[in-house]
């Protein structure tokens, strides 16, 4: 469910005009609403309102200050994997006592910044990790807060590229020592270690990988506590998936999916994190974008727009296909046509729709990639020093644009020449 609909044949977020937003900022940019954003926070809340529960929102998938301060506001906490996104968190005021720090590469500086905070906790992926926050932590005088991670070995069905939950991931521990690092970590100064965390991988669309992980966590609990560790919380990661193409896969409900958590782990007596964060931000947000020409070839028509791979990845990485609508509605009456929907970039492998039918496009008319809330403006770059597109946030009816778009002057300024070139 999302609030990007037509009125008047137009494309609307919210009660805004998109083709009002395009004259006044330019194309391309990102646009997100925040109806939607707080929809969905609320119905995974209210999912989950009869457990013990805190939802700690995955920055990484959207991480603009503004979309964190909406969601925050509504309560969240969030999941970091940075000290860059710890900043981001803490400077639209999530409170530190909500931030859980994940990541299976964490610098002792980053820990340093991060015990400095008094975060909720450090989710830990290896033995190597525990010791070095151990030793960080003493030599700032501090106690972390630790849940491991611990790998089920379990299938999560989506693509390789996100899956995380199998024995060859380079994620967390093996299930199978778990017992004998949690023994290890329990030994060490400078970290307690009350929880447990998983994450199986992203865009997940069926709840048996979860069930079957969740069962797993629910039988490490029991065992860990029988040897004596006190398991307050159980983090069980994001994954949920949202539908992409109309036609394409459909992900669980939110209720389904806390059913699945309360038949699972839901006599435990733990408190359950959850690190959502595609299923919060993936619908909230569309990627606008005009077409510079439509191109016939032999074989093939091409819509080329000025959007491209560096600023939406997701098709050509991940074989990702999200819908795409005419700003105008009246264009959706015309017959569609074969084509592929390509950027200006250098590279065969940009397209943002590939053999799709879609109306026939003319030159100057504007179209909306759906479902680029989560993981678009964060994974987007300046390559072919293209500049990064700005991102606007609509309430009702207003919109602010939240990140401007750069300069030149900006983008290649950047660059310093060494004192032998200059
Ligand atoms: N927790 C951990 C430890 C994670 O690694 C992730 C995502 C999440 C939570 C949030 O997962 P979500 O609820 O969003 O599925 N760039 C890829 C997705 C990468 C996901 C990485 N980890 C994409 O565009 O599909």
């Amino acid at each position: 469910m999302h609030h990007f609909k037509y009125h008047n044949n137009v494309l609307h977020v919210e009660d805004v005009d998109i083709i009002n937003i395009a004259k006044d900022i330019g194309t391309p940019f990102y646009c997100y609403s925040t109806a939607t954003l707080e929809r969905h926070y609320s119905v995974l809340m209210k999912a989950f309102s009869n457990q013990n529960s805190l939802i700690c929102y995955a920055v990484k998938a959207n991480s603009n200050q503004a979309v964190l301060a909406t969601i925050a506001r509504l309560g969240a906490g969030m999941d970091v994997v940075s000290v860059g996104e710890l900043r981001r968190a803490r400077a639209v005021g999530v409170p530190a006592d909500k931030i859980i720090f994940a990541g299976v590469g964490k610098t002792r500086d980053e820990m340093t910044y991060a015990l400095r905070e008094h975060i909720l906790g450090f989710n830990v992926e290896s033995t190597e990790e525990l010791e070095a926050l151990s030793s960080v932590a003493v030599e700032l005088g501090e106690i972390a807060r630790v849940a491991i991670r611990v790998n089920p070995d379990v299938d999560a069905r989506t693509h390789a590229k996100i899956s995380t939950g199998k024995s060859n991931d380079k994620f967390g521990v093996p299930f199978s020592s778990a017992l004998s690092i949690y023994n290890e970590a329990g030994r060490l100064p400078g970290i307690i270690v009350n929880g447990i965390h998983m994450h199986i991988g992203s865009q997940i669309t069926s709840l048996a990988p979860f069930r079957e992980a969740f069962n797993l966590m629910g039988q490490l609990t029991k065992n860990l506590r029988h040897a004596g560790h006190k398991i307050q919380h159980l983090d069980i990661g994001g994954g949920l998936g949202v539908p992409y193409l109309k036609n394409g896969d459909l992900p669980p409900s939110p209720e389904d999916y806390a059913a699945i958590v309360r038949q699972t782990i839901g006599d435990l007596g733990v408190k359950v994190i959850l690190e959502p964060g595609r299923m919060i931000a993936a619908n909230a947000g569309v990627l606008v974008t005009r077409v510079i020409f439509v191109k016939r070839t032999e074989t093939k028509l091409f819509t080329v727009v000025d959007a491209a791979m560096n600023d939406l990845i997701r098709p050509t990485l991940y074989d990702a296909d999200h819908e795409i609508w005419p700003v105008s509605e009246s264009l959706s009456t015309n017959v569609n046509v074969l084509q592929d929907v390509v950027g200006p970039i250098c590279e065969t492998g940009d397209y943002l729709a590939q053999n799709r039918y879609l109306p026939v496009f003319r030159s100057g008319d504007l179209m909306a990639v759906l479902t680029a809330g989560a993981y678009g403006a964060v994974m987007a770059s300046t390559y072919n020093s293209r500049l990064m597109i700005p991102e606007i946030l609509v309430k009702e009816n207003m919109f602010a644009v939240v990140r401007p778009r750069p300069t030149y002057d900006h983008l290649i300024g950047l660059d310093c020449l060494p004192s032998w070139l200059s």
